[in-house]
């Protein structure tokens, strides 16, 4: 059984990669589609091929004020989608200033990203983007940037958070840790107690001291997640998984770090963050390699895997739902 391709918000670019005039061609959802950002700084996102011979935008299209024009014939689109001009032309052909030439991605900037709203039958959002406090303020560190791409789908990843017997097997965990799980909506939290030695609030560290740690991880639909980790490390990791098709995703960790932390709290969130990305080369060759068991024979010390699974359910289109022409102008 494959998975199909859940709806939700999804991550394409971080905002400091695209200034105003930026174009970019990005292929997500099994979907081709341009991201720009316009001269007054609007990021928009569209499908990619010209509807007049079909360039792709993305491939040397050029940003004119809030538009932008094709590489091909000089075609210009605004970020609604709509054919603005045809500069040899006398007039806009009728069914290019009918509407909709291209489709038009919803768009938030939000939390450092630009992020693109996916769904199957291209329904408008069904929720919102949560914004995190941390990412807004100017006291936390610049992000600090991993990315994978990983030939498994979203589910498979997302699932690893509760997985909680895996801690042991795969990351060679001392003691297993315990899970607690809220679900709301399309809101999901899980707070994760483990024992580790006790951290002052200089930074040092004490063996000899074992206390309880907790990594409280939250997602905002399929899409997001962030991680917080307590006293002991002060890290925040916002973590995206983006579908490139329905079995292939790119995941993107970005940690950031309060500015005003010891220089020791500082070398030991540096440790706990190479951990962090050395545990996801861990994982990955079992996501690559294993098969989706639909229903998975599950033990009792195995955490709350099949409410994960419920939780995430929701994201799956209705597959009897009746499919719309993709294109506005055929
Ligand atoms: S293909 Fe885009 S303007 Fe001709
Ligand atoms: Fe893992």
């Amino acid at each position: 059984m494959e998975l199909p391709i859940p709806f939700g918000w999804y991550a394409l670019s971080y905002s400091s990669d695209l200034a105003p005039g930026d174009v970019q061609p990005h292929y997500f959802f099994d979907e081709h589609m341009v991201l720009f950002r316009t001269e007054n700084g609007e990021a928009q996102v569209l499908e990619a091929f010209c509807p007049h011979l079909g360039a792709h935008l993305g491939h040397g299209g050029k940003v004119r004020g809030e538009a932008i024009a094709c590489p091909f014939h000089g075609w210009e689109f605004n970020g609604g989608g709509e054919c603005l001009s045809v500069p040899y032309a006398k007039e806009i052909p009728k069914r290019a200033r009918e509407g909709q030439c291209l489709y038009s991605y919803p768009v938030r900037e939000c939390n450092r990203m630009v992020w693109a709203w996916y769904h199957p039958r291209r329904l408008p959002p069904l929720f919102e983007m949560d914004e995190v406090p941390e990412l807004a303020d100017p006291n936390w560190s610049p992000f600090d940037c991993y990315d994978w791409e990983i030939k498994a789908p979203i589910q498979e990843t997302g699932e690893n958070a509760v997985d909680i017997a895996h801690f042991i097997y795969v990351h060679r965990t001392v003691k297993m840790p315990t899970a607690k799980i809220t679900l709301e909506g399309h809101r999901r939290s899980t707070d994760m107690t483990s024992v580790g030695p006790h951290i002052d609030e200089e930074g040092n560290v004490d063996f000899n001291r074992l206390e309880n740690i907790h990594l409280l991880s939250k997602n905002c639909g399929p899409g997001m997640s962030t991680q917080m980790f307590s006293k002991a490390f002060k890290a925040f990791l916002l973590g995206t998984v983006t579908p490139i098709s329905a079995n292939k995703l790119k995941l993107r960790f970005a940690f950031a770090k309060p500015l005003d932390i010891s220089e020791k709290f500082n070398l030991l969130t540096d440790a706990l963050i190479a951990e962090i990305v050395r545990q996801v080369g861990q994982d990955i060759p079992i996501w690559q390699n294993k098969k989706y068991q639909e229903s998975p024979i599950l033990c009792d010390g195995d955490g709350p895997i099949a409410k994960y699974r419920r939780w995430f359910s929701q994201f799956y289109d209705d597959p009897a739902a009746e499919r719309m022409p993709m294109r506005v102008v055929s």
